[in-house]
């Protein structure tokens, strides 16, 4: 089997590569490079995996540049990588995930839906935890360990088409992570380094982002 990673470079695409090279799946990370002529890229793929780069300005048109070019390439698999909590309208780049989300049930192809919450890896706790929201909010953390094998499982197993999946590792408020960590842990102020982070800090600080962990588990049993 043959999987096409778009956007496969980052850290996301490189948890789910490992993992699919693990299962004998041949994984083929695409870039920025491979965009100009997609269709050419995928073909032969059995199955693509789809991840935006992060704070893409337009996700919907980039999901749905990826559709067509695998619509044209013959390939009728298709997982996309969306986010927990995809339609909070006070979130644009959640947002853009929602419509991506429709774009991708309405597709024709066969797909799959994942919706990870924040990675573990997001937070260095070799030392101090310093984020820009309360760390006394809940988070359903994804290790992306698990999100690769969670990626494998519904890209090689069948059963998963027109399915949507909440993906967390464990709950935990980012003052228990530092805790356990035995790391200091305090709030800093926003750094301003994008409008719309500075719009997911603000939902953090008031809501967190639970997600529930039993998806995962029944996913990896
Ligand atoms: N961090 C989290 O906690 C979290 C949680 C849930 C969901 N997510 C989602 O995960 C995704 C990010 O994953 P990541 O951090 O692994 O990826 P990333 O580092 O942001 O993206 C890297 C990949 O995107 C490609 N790329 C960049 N700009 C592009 C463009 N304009 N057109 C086409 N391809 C382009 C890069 O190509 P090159 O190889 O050419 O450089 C590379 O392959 C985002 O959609 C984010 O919302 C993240």
């Amino acid at each position: 089997m043959r999987v096409a990673l778009l956007g496969g470079h980052g850290k996301t695409g490189r948890a789910v590569a490992e993992a699919l090279t693990a299962r004998g799946v041949d994984a083929v990370p695409l870039g920025r490079a491979d965009w100009p002529d997609l269709a050419a890229a995928v073909t032969g793929c059995d199955a693509a995996y789809v991840i935006a780069p992060n704070l893409h300005p337009d996700e919907p048109a980039y999901v749905a540049g990826a559709l067509a070019a695998l619509t044209r390439a013959g390939v009728a698999r298709v997982v996309y990588h969306s986010v927990a909590s995809p339609y909070a309208p006070a979130m644009p780049h959640h947002v853009g995930k929602a419509r991506s989300e429709d774009l991708v049930r309405r597709s024709g192809l066969d797909w799959t839906i994942l919706q990870p919450g924040a990675y573990l890896q997001n937070l260095d706790r070799t030392g101090p935890l310093e984020v820009p929201y309360s760390p006394d909010v809940p988070f359903g953390f994804l290790d992306l360990a698990d999100l690769g094998r969670a990626a494998a499982v519904v890209l090689t197993q069948p059963g998963h088409g027109g399915a949507t999946y909440e993906l967390a590792t464990r709950v935990a408020t980012v003052r228990e992570l530092a805790e356990e960590a035995g790391v200091p842990v305090r709030q800093v102020p926003d750094p301003g380094i994008h409008p719309w982070l500075s719009a997911m800090f603000a939902y953090y600080d008031d809501h967190g982002l639970p997600v529930g962990t039993r998806v995962l588990e029944a996913l990896l049993r």
